[in-house]
């Protein structure tokens, strides 16, 4: 065989030809031996972006990222059992916080490895930090401990899991060239592929508060995951959800803790309880747990009710480093949460500016606001604010006054930065026209 030389890849990749497993296997194995120059490996990254990925080439380039580093292993009798959820990120995402204990107490194993928050969306880890004593720090061994008594497990990424993801990932971020389907698909299915699962279920998001807008592009990006996931050897499904407005009524990280315990106390927002049960639904019947999506979601429902889901939720904290005694007090709805997570010094309401229907609460707006307020991070490694954020007081369809408080702004600073002020008021839209067309889901699409 000829040399293979990453000048050549960069060249050929430039021209727009398809690069065959053993150059994607050659540049990947190059990337983790750091036998890469930086500018070459920007070039590439480039050239990537610029030309695309096939199907094929992003089958090898995924399989390569999986394999430069930790496959995890989990007992035999589990096979069959694993699953896992991974969205491409929302605002007041607080999905995984309610779904894996839910599934988990529905039988399942979920070994679930997530990210933190960068830019405008927040992170389940960050979300989860907020819990007095929580840590996201586990191997396999560890994971494999909790899954054995709990069922469900929240953790972060480990040096040992896609090492090549974390090297392309910093450098696409400097070069422009986070924004392509091939090395999305590749960098999210890569690192669900090394959990070594049996079942996958996507929460494609679209519109304004997704890094995809448009449908069209959420719908290539989900297809281009289910196919290279389903190629790895992973069941996997995809559901295109709206992103326009928030999910649930908090957005930032203790506030969601707080909203997630209500969802698992079955006093969550509907919208939220909406997207866990029909995810969950297409991962426990694709499972075999029960024969239709409709059996999970009743299935589901009885263990959120009967609290055995809950248990779930208490047992992975305390599995994770919270006490017996606050995680015990978090899970009681008789405590008063704020007693236990951290809360932001000040409460204000921001008042509607007009009378009408609400059509839209623009949820990228919401999460810069929430950002500015000390929630999210503008580069890695930023401290957060674990106790900042806003409380929806109202849903899109609803009917407003003027003066009626429309969200409560939950700050530490003094003074509300004139810049959040901005934001939120141009995010609310109202309109003297009732809105018609509410249909109750935020699923557009199922991607199989
Ligand atoms: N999330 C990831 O893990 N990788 C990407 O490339 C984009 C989002």
């Amino acid at each position: 065989m000829a040399t293979i030389s990453i000048l050549d890849l960069i060249l050929k990749k430039k021209q727009g030809k398809a690069l065959s497993k053993e150059e994607i296997e050659y540049f990947v194995q190059g990337v983790v031996d750091d036998a890469i120059a930086k500018e070459q490996l920007g070039s590439m990254l480039m050239a990537t972006a610029l030309k695309g990925l096939d199907d094929f080439e992003t089958t090898c380039l995924t399989r390569a990222m999986m394999n430069s580093g930790e496959v995890m292993s989990w007992p035999e009798s589990w096979r069959g059992k694993i699953v896992d959820k991974h969205s491409t990120g929302g605002v007041g995402d607080k999905i995984s916080l309610v779904l894996a204990p839910i599934l988990a107490s529905c039988g399942m194993k979920v070994p679930m490895v997530s990210g933190r928050g960068l830019g405008h969306t927040g992170g389940t880890l960050d979300k989860l930090e907020s819990i007095p004593g929580f840590s996201v720090t586990f191997n396999t061994a560890a994971m494999t401990k909790i899954l054995e008594e709990v069922g469900c497990c929240i953790v972060g990424q480990t040096e040992t899991l896609v090492p090549a993801d974390k090297k392309i990932y910093a450098t696409r971020d400097v070069t422009g060239t986070v924004e392509s389907v091939g090395l999305i698909s590749a960098s999210i299915v890569s690192k669900k592929a090394a959990e070594n699962l049996d079942f996958l279920i996507l929460d494609v998001k679209c519109g304004k508060g997704a890094s995809t807008n448009s449908k069209e592009d959420a719908l290539v990006l989900g297809a281009r995951m289910v196919n290279i996931a389903n190629g790895l050897g992973i069941n996997t499904v995809a559901l295109l959800t709206e992103m326009n407005n928030p999910i649930g009524k908090a957005i930032g990280n203790s506030l969601e803790v707080a909203e997630s315990i209500q969802c698992l106390l079955d006093k969550g927002p509907s919208d939220v309880m909406e997207l866990v049960y029909q995810l969950g639904g297409q991962l426990l019947s694709r499972a075999g747990v029960t024969e239709t999506i409709e059996k999970s979601h009743s299935l589901m429902e009885a263990r959120v009710r009967d609290g055995a889901a809950m248990d779930c939720f208490r047992k992975m904290i305390v599995a994770q480093g919270a006490t017996e005694d606050t995680a015990k007090r978090l899970c009681d709805p008789e405590t008063d949460i704020w007693t236990i997570l951290p809360k932001s010094k000040h409460v204000t309401g921001l008042k509607s500016e007009d009378k009408g229907f609400i059509h839209e609460i623009d949820s990228k707006l919401c999460a810069v606001a929430s950002g500015k307020l000390g929630a999210g991070r503008s580069k890695s490694g930023d401290a957060i604010q674990f106790g900042v954020g806003l409380i929806l007081q109202v849903c899109v369809g609803d009917t407003i006054d003027k003066g009626d408080i429309w969200v409560n702004i939950h700050h530490d600073s003094d003074t509300i930065p004139a810049e959040v002020l901005s934001l939120l008021e141009k995010a609310l839209v109202v309109s003297d026209q009732k809105l018609t067309n509410i249909n109750g889901s935020r699923v557009m699409k199922v991607i199989t």
